[in-house]
């Protein structure tokens, strides 16, 4: 897109916009040539017609030559981020030749495609060109020829010639824009499907109060691709202030149920509803007050702790300083002496993922959302401080939290309300730890095939239920 906006700029808005003056040009002309001599404006006017069957001869070309050099290009900036980001594995694992010979590839093909695009279009501009040149030979033919009948001045005769030029360069300048605008066909298309996409916003007026009771899910199936359904006659409910782990494994579809009740997608059947609500017909702004989500990867703006935890709303210090506190950022900030102002870096660069996901933990506090979901968003931190933080959470009073988590750690685990066991996109089983346990059925094969298969840790477990 950013690409296709620049071309646009460049290649359709300017000429568009100049084609207005070129067009008052070619009127003016044409006018003060019918006054001095009828016969001669006609014989221009039908020459210069002929440049007009150019872009017919050259649009389609025109517009599928640019559109491959746009389609290049936007394959080139994908890849230059691909090399940015992975820039740390292309080094470790040398896969300097082969980065570099794939970039050289389609650097290449941006270079051919925009060779045949302006290839194209310098053919179709020297024919107008040539055109033009035409038109003016006609006019000073016959221009000598009415002199030499004495039925034209010279004066007249140069003022033609003149207006010739004032003719033929705008009718040229009006066709190589025309032929430029018809390049940029392709692009403009693909542009507006764009700006055809309507803003989901506008069409919800209906507000998420503050929630009173839960979110239900019912009888949902959902699919990303036709056919592979990921979520499978799904139905559960999660009440108010109550705790939840879900757990499964890989791929059962735990992160898609929680994009569900973010909306980020709409089930295809069945609903997903907070207090009898659909979330797919509130305000997305309504829903986002009362939803949080932290996730594994936490992203931090390049700017200062406060910042980074507020996010830009005005805070009372206490309520400010509480989260501090409870997060247990203000422990470390105050070991590293970092200040509230002090600038984090890129991406907090200087912090490590324990302590930026303490700030993760301390920017859903200050939010006082009701509902938290939680995305394997200690799975990146060593047992210990995942627990520190799994503790921090789980003592949180008014608030719903559903949290996905591959790490079975018991002391954590019995804090939980219910833990739900998914596989397949169904539920398979769900209860409390011990109730689990008891049940030796999906959650005891899961617990014991995540490596904690030491024989006396396992009867430790036991006896400790
Ligand atoms: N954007 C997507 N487009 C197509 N398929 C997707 C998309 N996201 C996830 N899937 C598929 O949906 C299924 C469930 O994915 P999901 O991310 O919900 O699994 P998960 O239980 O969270 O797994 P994990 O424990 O590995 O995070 C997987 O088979 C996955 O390949
Ligand atoms: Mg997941």
């Amino acid at each position: 897109m950013t690409n296709d906006i620049h071309l646009m700029d460049k290649n359709y808005i300017s000429p568009a916009l100049a084609i207005i003056s070129d067009a008052v040009i070619i009127v003016g002309s044409t006018g003060v040539l019918i006054w001095f001599n009828v016969w001669i404006a006609l014989a221009m006017i039908v020459t210069s017609a002929f440049i007009l069957i150019i872009p017919k001869l050259f649009g389609k070309k025109l517009s599928s030559t640019r559109g491959h050099y746009s389609q290049a290009l936007s394959e080139l900036t994908m890849r230059l981020k691909d090399i940015f980001l992975g820039y740390e594995i292309i080094k470790s694992y040398y896969m300097d030749k082969f980065t570099i010979k794939k970039f050289q590839l389609i650097n290449k093909e941006v270079e051919d495609t925009n060779f045949k695009a302006l290839e194209t279009i310098s053919r179709s501009s020297a024919l107008a060109s040539y055109l033009s040149i035409m038109t003016q030979a006609v006019s000073i033919g016959l221009g000598g020829y009415f002199v030499i009948k004495g039925q034209l001045s010279i004066g007249a005769l140069f003022a033609i010639v003149q207006l010739g030029e004032s003719l033929g360069e705008p009718i040229m300048m009006i066709i190589d824009k025309i032929n430029v605008l018809k390049s940029m066909t392709e692009i403009k298309n693909h542009l507006v499907e764009f700006m055809d996409i309507p803003d989901i916003e506008a069409t919800r007026h209906k507000q998420l109060s503050r929630v009173k009771e839960d979110i239900t899910l019912e009888n949902v199936n959902f699919a990303y691709e036709e056919d592979k359904n990921v979520l499978n006659d799904l139905s559960i409910t999660f009440e108010k202030n109550k705790k939840y782990a879900i757990v499964g494994s890989s791929g059962s579809g735990k992160s898609t149920l929680l994009k569900l009740i973010l909306d980020e997608y709409m089930p295809q059947e069945g609903k997903v509803m907070i207090d009898h609500q659909s979330v797919s017909e509130v305000t997305r702004q309504s829903l986002y007050e009362q939803v949080g989500i932290i996730q594994q990867n936490v992203y931090l703006f390049d700017t200062s702790l406060k910042e980074n935890i507020t996010l830009g709303r005005t805070l009372k210090a206490e309520v400010l300083e509480e989260s501090l506190k409870q997060s247990g950022v203000a422990e470390f900030a105050t070991s590293m002496q970092l200040d509230l102002d002090a600038p984090l870096g890129e991406n907090g660069n200087k912090l490590s993922g324990g302590q930026k996901q303490r700030i993760a933990i301390a920017r859903a506090l200050v939010q006082k959302k009701p509902i938290l979901l939680l995305d394997e968003y200690t799975s990146s931190l060593d047992q210990k401080i995942a627990s520190e933080i799994e503790n921090i959470v789980l003592k949180l009073e008014d608030v719903t939290i559903i949290s996905v988590t591959h790490k079975l750690l018991p002391n954590i685990l019995k804090q939980y309300d219910e833990i739900i066991v998914m596989e397949k996109g169904s539920i398979r089983e769900k209860g409390s730890f011990e109730d689990l346990m008891k049940n030796q059925s999906a959650f005891y094969n899961l617990y014991y095939a995540e490596g904690i298969t030491d024989c006396e840790e396992r009867d430790e477990n036991i006896e400790a239920m």
